[in-house]
């Protein structure tokens, strides 16, 4: 299953260029199959999500090459309409491939993508969504047919900012006739990101960054090259590294315009930060201040994907800290993790106290999910003695080579397979 073995006690030190962000590539991957034409996808991060993305693709009927963390997708020969249950259950984001597949196809079958570690992470926007497009969804034994005669534009009022349900419509609402508008859409980068690739390819969509998104349909879509961007929740996530262990890193190939909430709060904590251009240096101080509140919520608010790495660092603050998590239902379990490593923290469903402790000690701890597995790595760089960390394929899901480019910031961390 692989671990982590970590020593304690190294300030990080050094440069790190920040890869291309998975958030933003698993939904242009699901859009490459809506035209039937050629992707050349530039920056691709080296992750198991991409791998099993790549492996659906291929399983539709497209060809796919990869070179370094550059992709070529042609879909031009897409032929099947079922997407394969071992590859949905293992990557509930792939539910966005409906929207795609009824652009292209008219028709999928999908598995109900399970519940995972943060939570039941239901789809019922997504479906009130599809069905009011014109699309006939039945339900039954754990699969999804979708079929349509073609969808419609319409207008669609989410009833929560939800990111997976305003890509879903945005890819159904590509080549659908008339125009659909989104009201209440997640403002994620990401979503911009794949406006941004979709209105290269000769898509009509408008308004991604805002609560109100445009698409009008198009008939076909032409080839296109895309770059993607840099992964806010990596960079944030190494930014947590710096300031936990008290050193002194740069992070190339970022937006500090994506950062902002993360920039924040970590200043609170006390790190120095400066930016300059797509580069940031972050300084950790010699103790953690305690945060009086973190609130996670819908972009641009404080990034849920940042909180457990957030809890880690104020494990070791000098007072109480609080964090609410109001985006999803279950997704404090690293709490119970950090607290064997000698943390103080009381769990209240949502809302999580953190009275910060002197120091952490190493133990043997287990990811439940990738971002919490991200957390317990970080807290074993500072934690006294040796942690492991069970269960890293979870943090291989998001994160490229994370020992390797901890490693190369001086952490004294290696992996055991
Ligand atoms: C995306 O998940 C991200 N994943 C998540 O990142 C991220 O945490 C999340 O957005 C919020 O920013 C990808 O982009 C692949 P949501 P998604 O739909 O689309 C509820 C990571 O660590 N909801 O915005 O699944 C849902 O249960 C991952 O990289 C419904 O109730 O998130 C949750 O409580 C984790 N019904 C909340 O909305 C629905 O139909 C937010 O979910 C859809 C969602």
């Amino acid at each position: 299953m692989g671990k982590y073995i970590i020593n304690g006690g190294n300030k990080l030190m050094g440069e790190v260029s920040v890869s291309g962000a998975k958030n933003s590539v698993l939904p242009i991957l699901a859009a490459t199959v809506i035209g039937e034409n050629k992707s050349t996808i530039f920056n691709i991060p080296n992750l198991r999500d991409v791998e099993i993305m790549e492996s659906i693709l291929l399983s539709l009927g497209c060809t796919v090459k990869r070179t370094g963390n550059i992709m070529e997708i042609d879909s031009k020969p897409l032929n099947q309409i079922v997407v394969p249950e071992e590859l949905v259950r293992e990557m509930r984001s792939s539910i966005i491939l409906m929207g795609a597949m009824l652009s292209r196809t008219g028709e999928v079958v999908i598995t109900y993508p399970g519940g995972c570690e943060i939570g039941p992470r239901p789809i019922d926007l997504h479906l009130k969504a599809l069905r009011s497009m014109g699309a006939i969804i039945e339900e039954s034994h754990g699969q999804l047919y979708c079929k349509t005669e073609g969808l419609k534009g319409c207008d669609i009022q989410l009833d929560y900012p939800s990111v997976g349900a305003t890509e879903n419509i945005i890819l159904a609402a590509v080549k659908a006739k008339g125009t659909t508008v989104i009201r209440n859409a997640a403002r994620e980068p990401e979503i911009i990101d794949l406006q941004n690739y979709l209105n290269k390819s000769g898509a009509k969509v408008s308004g991604a960054g805002t609560s109100v998104i445009t698409i009008e349909g198009v008939k076909e879509l032409k080839d296109v090259t895309h770059t993607i961007i840099p992964d806010r929740i990596v960079a944030g996530t190494l930014m947590v590294a710096s300031t936990i262990t008290g050193g002194d890193i740069i992070l190339n190939n970022i937006i500090v315009e994506h950062l902002l909430g993360t920039i924040a709060k970590l200043k609170e904590a006390g790190a120095l930060i400066y930016t300059n251009g797509n580069s940031l240096k972050v300084a950790g101080p010699r103790k953690v201040n305690s945060i009086e509140m973190i609130q996670t919520l819908p972009y641009p608010g404080f990034p849920t994907d940042m909180q457990a790495q957030m809890m880690a660092l104020l494990s070791i603050a000098n007072g109480t800290s609080i964090i609410c998590e109001t985006v999803f239902e279950n997704r404090f379990k690293h709490g119970e993790e950090l607290i064997r490593m000698g943390a103080n923290i009381k769990i209240f469903g949502r809302v999580a106290v953190i009275n910060g402790v002197k120091e952490l000690t190493g133990a043997k701890v287990t990811a439940k999910d990738l971002r919490g597995g991200a957390a317990l790595t970080l807290a074993g760089l500072v934690a006294k003695g040796t942690t492991e960390v069970q269960n890293i394929y979870h943090i291989e899901r998001g994160y490229e080579d994370f020992h390797i480019t901890l490693q190369n910031l001086g952490a004294d961390i290696v992996k055991i397979d």
